[in-house]
């Protein structure tokens, strides 16, 4: 076992059942710097450094996908000055992305409408995804959710799975699950068998609304820039202690 797995499992973690996909809402920013007596958008800054130190977690672990909701498409009703602070944050860890990702083995993808987002965030997308597509299929791939709504994801595909069919390429009767899934911003990503939500909220929030069908959801009252090592370790535990029966009954 590697060094870091020693130092960070503590023995807990069962590294040989680990989730391959873990999922986070990223929520609680806002709160923690209220009660700091800061401003929101210091606690997006601080909220970014853990997106940071929680993907390296996660790769050193062993997981192969995390999915962060780092901005919804409902967030726009949000204050100019707060938008344009996340969105400066994203630039920024883009543009370090594009320096290291290369170097660090990190695949980055994006889930959402990215048709509305700032042209400069935009062409560095699509700069990480070039990079993105000459790693191995194999490497660590974070995908972040920007502009991200569950329903709007779903309708996006509805509608280019019509075109489709209008254009003679499918038939409607062929449309089942996998179909349907490819269609999706997750498309050839295994669904998420850990959902998080730091910050106390138990709802959804229309994130991954299909892809959890199936998912074991883990909440808790710490802040998302609180959330540390220690708090994801205790969220796999706790998933690991879950019976996922599928619908089926123990034998
Ligand atoms: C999550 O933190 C970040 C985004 C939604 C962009 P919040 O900003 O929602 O923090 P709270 O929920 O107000 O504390
Ligand atoms: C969900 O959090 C979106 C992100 C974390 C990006 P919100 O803070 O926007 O969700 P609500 O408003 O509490 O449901
Ligand atoms: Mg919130």
């Amino acid at each position: 076992m590697a060094d870091i797995l020693k130092t960070v499992t503590a023995g807990q973690v069962d590294v040989d059942r680990l989730p391959r996909h873990i999922a986070i809402i990223m929520d609680g920013n806002g709160r923690w710097a209220t009660r700091r007596g800061l401003p929101r958008t210091a606690g997006h800054k601080a909220g970014a450094e853990t997106f940071r130190r929680i993907a390296t977690y996660c790769k050193n672990l062993g997981v192969q996908y995390l999915t962060v909701y780092a901005f919804s498409t409902e967030n726009w009703k949000r204050s100019a000055d707060e938008v344009g602070t996340i969105m400066g944050l994203l630039k920024r860890y883009l543009q370090e992305a594009v320096a290291t990702m290369e170097r660090d083995n990190i695949r980055l993808h994006f889930f959402g409408d990215m048709s509305p987002i700032d042209p400069e965030l935009q062409a560095l997308a699509r700069e990480t995804d070039e990079i993105t597509e000459h790693l191995g299929a194999d490497a660590f791939q974070a995908n972040v959710c920007l502009n991200y709504g569950g329903r709007d994801e779903i309708l996006r595909a509805a509608r280019r799975f019509a075109e489709d069919c209008a254009a003679g390429k499918c038939a409607a009767d062929e449309l089942d699950d996998a179909l349907f899934s490819s269609y999706l911003d997750s498309a050839g990503i295994p669904d998420p068998e850990l959902i998080i939500r730091p910050s106390g909220e138990l709802r959804l929030s229309n994130f991954l609304l299909w892809q959890c069908a199936y998912s074991e959801f883990y909440y808790t009252d710490v802040l998302w820039p609180d959330f540390d090592e220690a708090e994801l370790e205790k969220a796999i535990v706790a998933y690991q202690a879950r019976d996922r029966r599928f619908g089926g009954v123990k034998k």
